[in-house]
């Protein structure tokens, strides 16, 4: 088992469309893997063991070396900064990071930013030059300039029914997100055959 390569894969909305594309590779992952309350799932016939992680989560586990490898969003990677290489732009959950405000917003001075991204907001916000107080919550943000929590917020579209639904608007997008194939620094060295192997394979995909 000590050979097998440790990739962490993220739970939820990613996990679908990166089950998707390892098929496609010719790895074909256990589709209930999302479901189970399994953890740890080894699949020696692909030479690999699958980390069920939470997807804020992918970039801790492959900087410290417990998984090689890791499917991750680059909005995780731009908030975690962690010290990993990014290896390929796999093409899935395409999203963007934007700037979303009440149709009515004015602007006013330092005003609140609600979001579970404070490191993005911080930096955006500090790049342009404009004085913010940034708000950290786990979920559920859109409702904050809903309750006068805050007067923005720096949060994911992907659709943009949640924005729809709730009578909020896009005012700028920050940058553009897909999901990312990272690799740990030590792994990449002693494991490039099989990491390289790995990506081939998903790149003929995306
Ligand atoms: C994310 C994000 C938005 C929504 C965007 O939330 O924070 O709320 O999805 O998707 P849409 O543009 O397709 O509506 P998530 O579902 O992860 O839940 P959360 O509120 O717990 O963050």
């Amino acid at each position: 088992m000590g050979d097998l390569l440790k990739v962490a894969m993220p739970k939820g909305r990613i996990y679908k469309q990166a089950f998707k594309l390892f098929h496609q590779a010719g790895i074909p992952l256990p589709e209930e893997a999302d479901e189970s309350r399994k953890l740890i799932i080894p699949f020696p016939e692909a030479g690999m063991e699958f980390i069920m992680a939470k997807p804020v989560d992918v970039p801790t586990y492959v900087e410290y070396g417990v998984a090689d490898i890791g499917i991750v969003g680059k909005d995780v990677l731009m908030e975690e900064n962690r010290d990993v290489y990014e290896l390929l732009d796999l093409a899935i959950a395409r999203c963007r990071m934007s700037v979303i405000a009440l149709p009515d917003w004015k602007p006013v001075i330092n005003p609140r930013v609600a979001t579970k991204y404070p490191n993005v907001a911080s930096q955006y916000f500090r790049e342009k030059g404009q004085q913010v107080e940034v708000i950290k919550l786990n979920g559920s943000i859109e409702l904050a300039p809903m309750i006068g929590l805050a007067d923005r917020i720096v949060d994911m579209v992907e659709t943009g029914q949640t924005l729809r639904e709730n009578g909020l608007v896009e005012m700028e997008e920050i940058f553009q997100i897909t999901s990312r194939l990272i690799a740990n620094r030590v792994s990449y060295r002693m494991k490039h055959a099989e990491i390289q192997r790995l990506c081939d394979l998903l790149q003929v995909t995306v």
